[in-house]
């Protein structure tokens, strides 16, 4: 499939489908700005919830957090964005924070800025977040929430956007232990890729000069997209930069005292940041598929089923006989009863059988179960595969464990 194009049918697929296309399009649309429909929306949802299935539940050292977009506009001088989060433009320098007003008074006191990243929340409440969760070194936040970045240029799609979200991990560390903690870091956001399903993330070294004001070290995580190899996530060692710095400007003591060593010092941090679209891209630049099944030419979203917005849908195999439509809807609403596992099913008998399938396909449904006359008799179904249509029949009631396996 040539390259350009690959992108040019996702975002076609995307719009048809109501995954995700340009935001309040009626009037034009605003460029970097989508929204998501049903199935775009449980695509996030499930690249998020892995997220912190892995790195919150999944370790005893990382806990919630939620910040707001808006904050006092000093976190963004002491962090050093008004100062150096810009692009060149015409010679000159752009910033990129999106500026707002607080409040019905307007002045320059009254000036705040959308978030350019969720970190500086993590930052500029450290003190409490540390003494209300471990308490002691290493401790990591993990957050994920919307950042805003007036790009010069949004393009790609998703992939360059003024809106986006972040999901962020401030690991607090002691300084000496910086380096094999980014090594475990490094390890666990390659294995993050992993059980997203997807191949080929490369590491680019970021060298000195092009890192950001506040990094020691950067690793950009690279993936090949079809167009072309481009950054997923980073890993960054921001030493003590931000919480000096949030010292220095507040005034607060935001200083840890080891209780082992018996010295006192700003802790270091280890921050992994991934940005939500870039992966869903990946995802769909993974499982666009197009192949001919049957003799006939189909495009089908190769989505694991972990990620797969809808996991199975449910078909009568005649619309016009009451009993296979009372039978499957049974089958339905017993499937609807696990949603909190969750098992995403969906209803349809519109059409003939065959074009049901085109329509799970394109949407990369993998699993599509029919009721039909035998299921009458001996309460089986069949269940048909996604990737290579073929069909087994299964007891109607080994289908929920069946789905829950598949899942996992
Ligand atoms: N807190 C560190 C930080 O914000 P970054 O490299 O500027 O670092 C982290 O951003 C991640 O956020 C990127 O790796 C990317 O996945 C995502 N990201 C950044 N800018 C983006 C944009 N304009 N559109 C979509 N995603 C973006």
């Amino acid at each position: 499939m040539e390259q350009n194009s690959k992108l040019e049918k996702i975002v076609s697929l995307c719009k048809r489908r109501g995954f995700v296309f340009p935001d309040s399009e009626i009037y034009g649309g605003l460029s970097g700005f989508y929204s998501y429909g049903h199935l775009g929306n449980e695509l996030l949802h499930n690249i998020k919830n892995l997220w912190w299935q892995k790195f919150v539940y999944g370790r005893e050292d990382v806990f919630g957090v939620r910040t707001p977009i808006v904050m006092n506009p000093k976190v963004w001088e002491a962090a050093g964005h008004v100062q150096n989060f810009t692009d060149p433009l015409e010679g000159g320098k752009f910033n990129t924070m999106f500026k707002t007003e607080v409040g019905a008074r307007k002045d320059e006191t009254t000036t705040a800025y959308l978030r350019p990243e969720t970190a500086q929340g993590m930052f500029a409440n450290f003190k409490t977040l540390l003494d209300t969760t471990r308490g002691s070194l290493p401790m990591g936040v993990a957050q994920i929430g919307k950042a805003f970045r007036n790009e010069i240029s949004p393009r790609d799609f998703i992939f360059r956007l003024r809106e986006f979200e972040q999901m962020e991990i401030e690991y607090f560390i002691k300084p000496n232990d910086w380096q094999s903690i980014f090594e475990q870091w490094r390890v666990a956001m390659h294995e993050f890729f992993t059980l997203l399903g997807l191949p080929k993330v490369h590491e680019l070294e970021v060298p000195d000069g092009d890192r950001a004001h506040y990094s020691k070290r950067t690793i950009d995580f690279e993936f090949e997209y079809s167009i072309g190899r481009r950054e997923i996530a980073g890993l960054a060692y921001r030493t003590d930069f931000d919480l000096s710095s949030h010292a220095k400007y507040s005034g607060a003591d935001l200083s840890f005292y080891d209780e082992e060593t018996k010295e006192r010092f700003i802790p270091h941090v280890i921050e992994p940041s991934f940005g939500v679209e870039r992966i869903l891209l990946a995802i769909l630049d993974c499982a666009y598929t197009e192949d001919e099944l049957g003799g006939e030419k189909r495009i089908y979203l190769k989505l694991a089923p972990k990620i797969a917005p809808i996991k199975v849908a449910v078909f009568p195999l005649l619309k016009n006989k009451p009993e296979l439509v009372a039978k499957a809807r049974e089958i339905y609403k017993n499937l609807k009863t696990y949603n909190l596992s969750p098992i995403t099913c969906i209803f349809d008998d519109n059409g003939n059988i065959g074009k049901r399938y085109r329509r799970q396909d394109e949407i990369g449904t993998p699993f599509c179960v029919t009721v039909d006359f035998q299921t009458l008799d001996d309460q089986t179904i069949t269940v048909r595969h996604r990737d290579s249509g073929i069909q087994d029949r299964l007891a109607s009631a080994e289908l929920p464990a069946f789905i829950l396996e598949k899942i996992k």
